[in-house]
């Protein structure tokens, strides 16, 4: 509301001060200390040297000088609000998992929707994918399921995630695109990349320009374990459906709208909340043992295939709701920490070599984003359950342990004491092998499931995968990376790779993309 009730007072150069009265409080220091005048710096005399005693204007300016922190280094942009996720049914059955065992249950939420590839500042409707986070603060502790709006990834191992990055990302020298896909250092990556074909697939298609984030579903990608209450393991595979559907824009549409309103995702989902619109998405899980794994040429532990529904149909476990808009963005949004390490008993992970690297990235790069290791202590990252630890200082340390012992085993039967029944137990996975640097060959098939995307599309679909694929590549100046491309589409769908070779004026299609010129035994020998 606007105050008509102003103490407005004139100072000596023109200036108006807004003066506290009645029930409006002094402005302080952020060391408590009120303010008398917050126009004017301290100066020598009118029209003088402003002194270096001033610690009002020194705090003041300080403070502001440190308002950045890192951005993320990917998912750099993105949306989040708070909801809750209600259980349907017991799972105890599959999963000792707390959030699983009441009918009804409900716990608090926050979600985080994002770009990958684009800064802070970048638009919505870029070609890419979109960061599906969601954060649910259980009475065991959060769990967190970070995933994104496609089912797959574009690498099976963690340890090509930073060259995948620098590939998407601006190019280093010209510092563009910031946005998009469009240009030869990702396209070059990915047609050196045969691993990723699926990935492209779902991204040239329109799921990569969703209509706004209510309309997109979400999924874990990995196959993570469910483990009940007998140590007993099923594999699991998390998917979000909205209830709203699934919605896209056409690409003419994209790039009119990133022009006339760059927030068209963050004000939609700002606006239907705020009215009342709460977004809702059902959690279903396809759940599966080890025989149903084995029975697959493709291997569950690989992020770049996916267990297709007509073969196994998710079960619906429960709603994610999402009610209120953070207070704040930066307090919530931006420093919000997810990752994939946060499970709670009852939840586990799987082998897949992507989720094992993830598994340490976040935490690594949160410690840097976030300024130091107490970034569960700001209330966006804290657990809403009760939590008892010994852990203390560092920068920004809020709660450290009180009293005298700081150290288990203690004499002084003060503080926490581990719980064998209720903690957390690793799934007892039988592992033995050499130590190698090695992918198992059941990842090797990269372009079936490709095709079954690619021919699962009505034509109209397809027509939007061609039209992307030959605007995409008619971005890219080098004419190997463009052939190497084709070479590849040959491998998913003949039809795809002429129409994209026609689009781009090939004059001759390529071969089909082939394996390797030897493997890497032959160069051994
Ligand atoms: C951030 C998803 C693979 C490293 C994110 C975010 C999402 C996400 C949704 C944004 C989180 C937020 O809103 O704060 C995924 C999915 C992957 C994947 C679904 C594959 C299935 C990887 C891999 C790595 C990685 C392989 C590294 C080895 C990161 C990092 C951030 C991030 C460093 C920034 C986190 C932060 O600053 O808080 N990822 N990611 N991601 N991801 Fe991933």
């Amino acid at each position: 509301a606007v105050i008509h009730d102003q103490k407005l007072v004139r100072g000596e150069g023109g200036e108006l001060h807004q003066i506290a009265h009645g029930s409006v409080p002094p402005l302080t220091t952020a060391q408590g200390g009120p303010v008398s005048d917050d126009q004017n710096s301290l100066k020598i005399g009118s029209r003088g040297p402003t002194v270096l005693e001033d610690f009002h204007f020194r705090e003041k300016i300080f403070h502001f000088d440190h308002e950045r922190i890192p951005e993320r280094v990917v998912h750099a942009r993105g949306y989040g609000a708070h909801g809750y996720f209600e259980t349907y049914e017991s799972l105890a059955e599959y999963t000792r998992a707390d959030i699983f065992q009441r009918a009804g249950e409900k716990t608090p939420a926050f979600v985080r929707f994002s770009t990958v590839a684009g800064s802070k500042g970048s638009v919505d409707l870029a070609r890419d994918v979109r960061g599906f986070a969601v954060k649910l603060y259980t009475q065991e502790g959060n769990w967190d399921i970070v995933g994104n709006n496609i089912p797959v990834f574009f690498i099976q191992d963690a340890i090509k995630f930073p060259d995948m990055v620098h590939a998407v990302k601006e190019e280093p020298d010209r510092a563009f695109p910031q946005a998009q896909s469009a240009h030869d250092n990702f396209w070059d990556f990915i047609s050196l990349t045969p691993e990723s074909m699926h990935m492209i697939m779902w991204v040239m298609s329109d799921r990569a320009i969703p209509r706004s984030f209510r309309f997109m579903e979400g999924f874990g990608v990995h196959t993570f374990r469910m483990v009940n209450a007998k140590d007993e393991s099923t594999f699991v595979k998390f998917h979000w459906k909205p209830k709203l559907g699934l919605q896209s824009v056409a690409w003419n549409e994209a790039v009119k709208i990133n022009g006339a309103d760059p927030d068209f995702h963050r004000r939609d989902l700002w606006e239907s909340i705020q009215a009342g619109n709460f977004p809702e998405w059902e959690l279903q899980v396809q759940l599966f043992d080890q025989d149903f794994a084995d029975s697959f040429d493709f291997d569950v532990l690989d992020a770049t295939k996916l267990i297709p529904e007509e073969i196994l149909s998710p079960i619906p476990v429960g709603r994610l709701v999402l009610d209120r808009m953070p207070d704040n963005f930066f307090a919530e949004t931006e420093q919000v920490a997810f990752m994939t390490q946060n499970v709670p008993p009852g939840i586990d992970f799987s082998n897949d070599p992507l989720l094992q690297g993830r598994n340490f990235s976040y935490l690594d790069t949160q410690l840097k984003r976030l300024g130091g290791p107490n970034f569960t202590h700001i209330p966006i990252n804290a657990p809403k359950c009760p939590f008892h630890h010994f852990q203390q200082d560092g920068h920004m340390a809020m709660r450290n342990p009180v009293g005298r012992v700081n150290y288990q085993p203690n004499s002084f039967g003060e503080g926490p004491r581990e719980s064998p029944q209720r903690g957390f137990r690793s799934f007892a996975e039988t592992e033995q092998g050499p130590k190698q640097r090695i992918r198992a060959e059941s990842f090797a098939d990269h372009y079936s499931q490709a095709r079954h995307f690619y021919i699962s599309q009505t034509p109209p679909e397809q027509g939007h995968i061609a039209a992307a694929l030959i605007f995409e590549l008619s971005k890219v100046q080098t004419a190997a990376i463009r052939e190497r491309m084709v070479s590849h589409l040959i491998n998913i769908d003949e039809g795809l790779a002429k129409k994209v070779g026609d689009g781009l004026g090939l004059k001759a299609m390529p071969k089909p993309a082939e394996a390797a010129i030897a493997t890497r035994q032959d160069l051994a020998a």
